[in-house]
């Protein structure tokens, strides 16, 4: 079957680049699981807009190129805040219900936004209300949803990408689905790790088929962990947004004492990877396995009203948030890197684009600020739609960045191949929050060892476990290579940033 516009996820990246791309041709959407089995519909804390009467783009840009840690692409972020109010505006059309008071958009705050600019619905429900209104869009309309259809490989045509080859994930059957523009939309790859915010799909399938196809691949070494995710015994992890600190919320430890303000002057709401980093090491220091994160300051109507699913979630499980402290613990949450792009979501591939979490445009360099993922999402799917109507689009008009490395070819081993538990402890504990030489070349090599021992993937769990053995090669090389400390990544043996190291680290598969 041939389309104008293959798509693969179904995420906010997918579907707003599949409603846009309707409007010029036929449409594809391939997702591995059902429609809705995203990242997107976890999202809590909103949507970041310099929409407030005394905020600016230039302040939003400010603070996107302060959390950055100096490899924000500046021409990337200035069109990600100058774009915000008419892509909000676009998903207020398809149905978004963004929260208001007094008639006027509801405005949060979070951390290391000098204002308070982030739009949510729902409440702490902004990533299921956008999932669904698009989601439930995409269905009425003419474009093609393939559910439970996983995409293998990208085939070429003349030296271009031409068409994916994909396998039914019940029926174990492949099909090739030939387009004249090839969108990977594939969100990020937070099951890497034991603890994560991410959903069970979240496998760096997109970032992988890439590398594999030869696209170049930028800074995967940064991954944002969350500083607050849910820690109660038996309990599945559970994002608490950082929109609570937001509304005031204090970090304390097992006896009341609250440590924010002793590592920033911003205290709860300093950057993320600084506030995880500070939990950390509470936690090093007191053997504890939590901290705990108190918003009983405020009255229990407002808490439930402004964080209903959390509020929900906790009570669901015996904990009531408007009278105890929750007890919270740092969790990997996002990639900052993922299939390098330029401003219109090519890739290095001529014919093959990326949006979403598995792209990299460098709009988050080594810090996300909060709130911006999914804005990033929208602009630039909306740049990619724009660009496939061009004449000479996608034809590798990326500079293919002549020191782009390759990983080594994994020699043969006598290692069994993990599980994916197994690899989630690896990265954990040895390519984490806080990282050092010898656990990261001891990850390297049994990434390594396991990427060979891996036999070729026939169904979904294979692909996964493939992909996120790659992911996880990919983050723990260039982890190992960055002898420094910058944004979410931070080495014990380099514990500063270095100036010859404000640069991003670029993989290619040339094979
Ligand atoms: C949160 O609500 O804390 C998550 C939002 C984000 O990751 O930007």
């Amino acid at each position: 079957m041939r389309y104008d516009y293959i798509i693969a996820g179904s995420g906010i990246a997918g579907l707003y680049a599949a409603l846009l791309a309707r409007e010029h041709g036929s449409v594809l959407i391939l997702t591995k699981g059902s429609i809705d089995e995203c990242n997107t519909r976890y999202a809590q804390g909103g949507i970041a807009a310099a929409v407030g009467p005394d905020d600016s783009p230039e302040l939003h840009l400010r603070d996107t190129i302060a959390a950055g840690a100096g490899l924000v692409d500046e021409e990337a972020a200035s069109i990600l805040v100058s774009e915000a109010a008419e892509r909000i505006r676009d998903l207020a059309r398809f149905g978004v219900p963004f929260d208001s008071v007094d008639g006027a958009v509801a405005l949060g705050r979070e951390g290391a936004h000098s204002q308070a600019r982030i739009l949510h619905a729902g409440g702490d429900a902004t990533g299921a209300h956008i999932e669904l209104s698009l989601s439930s869009l995409a269905r009425m309309s003419q474009i093609t949803i393939k559910e439970f259809c996983q995409v293998e490989e990208i085939v070429f045509e003349d030296g271009a990408a031409a068409a994916v080859e994909t396998l039914d994930t019940r029926t174990n059957t492949r099909e090739t689905f030939e387009g004249r523009a090839i969108v990977l939309a594939m969100g990020g790859c937070g099951q890497l790790y034991r603890v994560s915010t991410n959903s069970e799909v979240a496998t760096g399938d997109g970032v992988a088929v890439a590398y594999r196809a030869g696209a170049e691949v930028m800074d995967m070494e940064f991954i944002q962990f969350h500083p607050t995710a849910l820690r109660l015994p038996g309990v599945p992890v559970f994002l608490i947004s950082e929109a609570v600190r937001g509304e005031g919320a204090s970090l304390i430890d097992a006896d009341g004492r609250r440590f924010m303000p002793s590592y920033d002057e911003r205290a709860e709401l300093a950057s993320r990877d600084i506030v995880a980093r500070a939990i950390h090491t509470e936690l090093a220091a007191s053997g504890a396995d939590r901290v705990y994160l108190d918003i009983t300051h405020l009255p229990p109507e407002k808490v439930s009203a402004r964080f209903p699913q959390i509020y929900r979630y906790c009570l669901e499980h015996g904990l009531d948030i408007t009278k105890e402290p929750i007890p919270v613990s740092p969790a990997a949450h996002y990639a900052m890197g993922g299939v390098r792009t330029n401003v219109w979501g090519e890739t290095t591939v001529p014919g093959l684009y990326a949006c979403g979490e598995c792209a990299c445009v460098a709009v988050h360099g080594a810090n996300r600020l909060a709130s911006n993922s999914l804005l990033e999402t929208v602009v630039f799917a909306r740049r990619v739609v724009e660009r496939t109507l061009e004449e000479e689009n996608g034809r590798g008009t990326v500079d293919r960045t002549p020191s782009a490395i390759a990983l080594s070819q994994p020699g043969p081993g006598e290692t069994p191949p993990p599980d994916r538990p197994e690899l989630q402890a690896l990265m954990w504990e040895q390519v984490g929050i806080v990282r050092d030489e010898q656990p990261l070349r001891q990850a390297t090599v049994a990434l390594s060892a396991w990427q060979s021992a891996l036999p070729p993937p026939s169904d979904r769990p294979g692909h996964e476990l493939a992909n996120l053995v790659l992911c996880g090669r990919l983050t723990a090389e260039a982890a190992l290579l960055r002898e420094e400390s910058r944004g979410a990544h931070y080495r014990r043996d380099f514990p500063e940033p270095r100036e010859e190291w404000r640069r991003h680290i670029v993989f290619r598969n040339d094979a």
